[in-house]
């Protein structure tokens, strides 16, 4: 698969039928980690609308179509990555033989947050420590502002705290917490969290 060198280092690990992307966690990464993700998920995301922050390659957007999501938007700021997720989602359509309600928006969170109405879940998977300086609070208040469940991932309790301080702030609740091993391959010991705030 030409496409796959051109489209240039990969982040997440996707399997695109025999072909494995070269993901940074090594093999079997997405797999494993919406495993974690899905404890916090509905049994299925039927008529759901959902926001991915960061989205990368889109693996999770594709996995919430594929547990029935009625449309998905993933905002990614890399150039290399937002064509990868464009070249996974056309992968996928053929491979299913459907159309991906996936949309992808190429550019910062912070300059496209707030203008894309409400969201039954928005993920926020290794994320919100990348938003620089002031921008964290507009983008934090937006998110508070279009949805009552958010799901995001950290990298450490420090950053947990953080966060909860800031999302309590804006009337959520620390709804679940879970500490995530074996994402990286044979690195048992770097760990990530994933967090469920929810607003009451
Ligand atoms: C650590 S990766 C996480 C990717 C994905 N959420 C996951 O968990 O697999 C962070 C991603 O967010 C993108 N990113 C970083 N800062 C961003 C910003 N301000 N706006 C949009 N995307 C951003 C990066 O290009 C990268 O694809």
């Amino acid at each position: 698969m030409v496409e796959l060198v051109e489209l240039g280092k990969w982040y997440q690990t996707i399997d695109l039928d025999g072909q494995m992307t070269r993901g940074y966690r090594g093999k079997g990464d997405v797999e494993k980690s919406w495993k974690n993700i899905k404890r916090f998920l509905p049994k299925t995301l039927e008529g759901l609308r959902i926001l991915d922050l960061g989205c990368n390659a889109g693996a999770y957007c594709v996995e919430s179509i594929l547990m029935g999501a009625e449309e998905v938007v993933g905002i990614e700021a890399n150039e290399h990555s937002f064509k990868q997720a464009v070249f996974v989602k056309e992968h996928m359509e053929k491979r299913y033989n459907r159309e991906m309600n996936i949309h992808y928006i190429h550019g910062k969170i912070h300059e496209h947050v707030g203008g894309l109405g409400a969201f039954d879940i928005i993920y926020a998977f290794s994320i919100l420590y990348h938003i620089r300086g002031s921008h964290i609070y507009g983008v934090c208040g937006h998110m508070a502002k279009s949805t009552k469940n958010i799901i995001a991932r950290f990298r450490s309790p420090i950053d947990i705290s953080k966060y909860s301080e800031m999302f309590k702030r804006l009337g959520f609740q620390v709804h679940e917490e879970f500490e995530e091993t074996g994402l990286f391959g044979e690195d048992k010991i770097r760990k990530k969290f994933l967090v469920q705030f929810i607003k009451k």
